[in-house]
């Protein structure tokens, strides 16, 4: 009989006592080795305009040029169709970070480096998401950018909305942000470019041989 999945985790409104788990026919250890690299998730936290999801893509790209399997999740592309249903309170904050943590659990079974940008503002979902993977499964990474910084550069032109009271629930202005405190990798990434940034992701990964140094650029190079 397979291990149950989600053995420590109370599913709320649980429906699925009489649904058995199929066992797959091609092995997650099999799918890793055909990777040639350790899955898992990078879970990229921090503020709006923070700059998650444009270091997540640079992170990306390395990977790709690495010859990683790797896939991006990002926060506002999510939330534009299976997380449509949500909004900014704390509770759909909170379903949001609980289906994307459940999704990525999918991709790290199917053998990926998953990349996702959410704010993600409470410690607790985030230690959630960690409780869903394995040993190492999980990296957080805390894109530390001061929320001045993020204001002056309020790419969308929400911190203007916020502040005038046309957002509610805004993250930083009245909607909390819980830091995390002993993140995998912290960037303090006012400070910082894009690619310093994302190198200081790549270098995690090297130093801890979730990947390996292979040079695949000649193969993914535009015909
Ligand atoms: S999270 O808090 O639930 O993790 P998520 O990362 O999915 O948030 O979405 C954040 C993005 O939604 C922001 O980058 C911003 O573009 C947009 N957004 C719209 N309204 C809000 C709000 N009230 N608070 C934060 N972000 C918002």
């Amino acid at each position: 009989m397979p291990e149950k999945p989600y053995k420590n985790i109370e599913v709320q409104g649980d429906k699925s006592s009489d649904v058995v788990w199929h066992q797959a026919s091609v092995s997650h250890q099999e799918r890793v080795l055909l990777n040639g690299h350790e899955p898992a998730v990078l879970w990229f936290t921090g503020l709006s305009g923070s700059g998650k999801s444009t270091v997540a893509n640079a992170v990306d790209k390395m990977l790709y040029e690495l010859g990683c399997k790797t896939y991006v999740l990002d926060g506002d592309n999510v939330r534009h169709g299976l997380n449509g249903d949500l909004n900014f309170t704390d509770s759909d904050r909170i379903e949001n970070i609980r289906r994307v943590g459940e999704v990525s659990k999918l991709f790290v079974d199917a053998g990926l480096l998953v990349l996702t940008a959410f704010i993600s503002p409470f410690h607790a979902d985030r230690e959630l998401v960690r409780t869903l993977l394995k040993d190492r499964q999980f990296i957080e990474v805390f894109i530390d950018t001061p929320i001045e910084i993020c204001e002056q550069r309020d790419p969308k032109g929400l911190y203007k909305k916020a502040r005038a009271g046309e957002i509610k629930n805004f993250t930083g202005i009245d909607s909390a942000y819980e830091a995390p405190n002993s993140a995998e990798v912290h960037i303090l990434a006012g400070t910082k470019s894009v690619e310093q940034c994302a190198s200081q992701v790549i270098q995690y990964l090297l130093e801890n041989k979730y990947i390996q140094q292979n040079d695949h650029s000649e193969n993914t190079k535009e015909a």
